[in-house]
């Protein structure tokens, strides 16, 4: 089944309205690569400059989390409805940044992903281990929980509109990518266990990116491996021509 390739730059606490405004139009100057979507998720602030500055060029915009109720006193929150409405096509949920700072937990991101489909939000689910984990050979048990917990009570055909992202905490930001290899295995992994969940439909509908450390020199031999069906970019996305290095690799 084939999957198109999502390359995501997630911009996290960086670049202004403005900022991304130039971004994106040099960006779609340097033109997008014909098999591939390319999507930015920038601060909530710049997420109305950055969806008027992609109309029409194909760069899908989208949120790098939301609340996990419609409305409500949420101080500092925002709502899948809002997103929605501001033009946002899809939300990254469950990120280990989020979990680790803002202590979101599985349940809650479960909630969060029902939320995002119900308003046709695309959710791309984060999922990772820490390097403890991974040393001390628990990761699969780790990851299998993170997605059994967030995808509670999906239907196949909800699960098969998702795309997951596996992210290994020890390689976020730290210039130290897992290697294609390990990643293919994990992948491999990850689409066994929604066959196991969801059936084989699903499992070969949903695209699995990986995050963590992605950068020119390893983004080719990344996208080259079965599995893996597109990068989440985090430093590397806030350099224009990088990313469009990556996005064309
Ligand atoms: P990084 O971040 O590319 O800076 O390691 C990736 C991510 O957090 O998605």
């Amino acid at each position: 089944m084939s999957r198109t390739p999502f390359i995501v730059a997630n911009w996290k606490m960086h670049k202004t309205s403005k900022e991304a405004e130039e971004f994106i139009q040099t960006l779609s100057q340097k033109g997008l690569p014909a098999h591939k979507r390319v999507g930015i998720a920038p601060p909530f602030t710049a997420l109305a400059a950055a969806v008027k500055a992609a109309k029409g060029t194909g760069i899908e915009i989208g949120a790098q989390t939301m609340h996990d109720q419609l409305e409500g006193p949420f101080t500092g929150e925002i709502s899948a409805s809002m997103l929605k409405l501001e033009g946002a096509t899809f939300v990254i949920l469950g990120h280990s940044e989020r979990r680790q700072y803002a202590n979101e937990t599985n349940e809650q991101i479960n909630k969060k992903v029902h939320l995002a489909l119900k308003e046709k939000l695309h959710p791309i689910l984060c999922i990772g281990e820490t390097l403890k984990e991974r040393q001390e050979g628990h990761h699969l048990a780790i990851l299998t929980t993170q997605l059994k917990l967030c995808l509670k009570g999906l239907s196949s055909s909800l699960a098969s509109q998702l795309t997951l992202s596996y992210e290994p905490i020890w390689a976020i930001g730290t210039g130290r990518a897992a290697t294609p290899e390990m990643v293919q295995e994990i992948h491999a992994e990850i689409r066994s266990f929604l066959e196991g969940e969801f059936g084989v439909d699903c499992a070969g509908k949903v695209n699995l990116l990986y995050g963590g450390s992605v950068k020119v020199e390893n983004s080719a031999s990344l996208l080259a491996q079965t599995d893996i069906d597109g990068l989440l970019v985090g430093g590397a996305s806030l350099d224009v021509d990088t990313f469009t290095r990556i996005m064309t690799s």
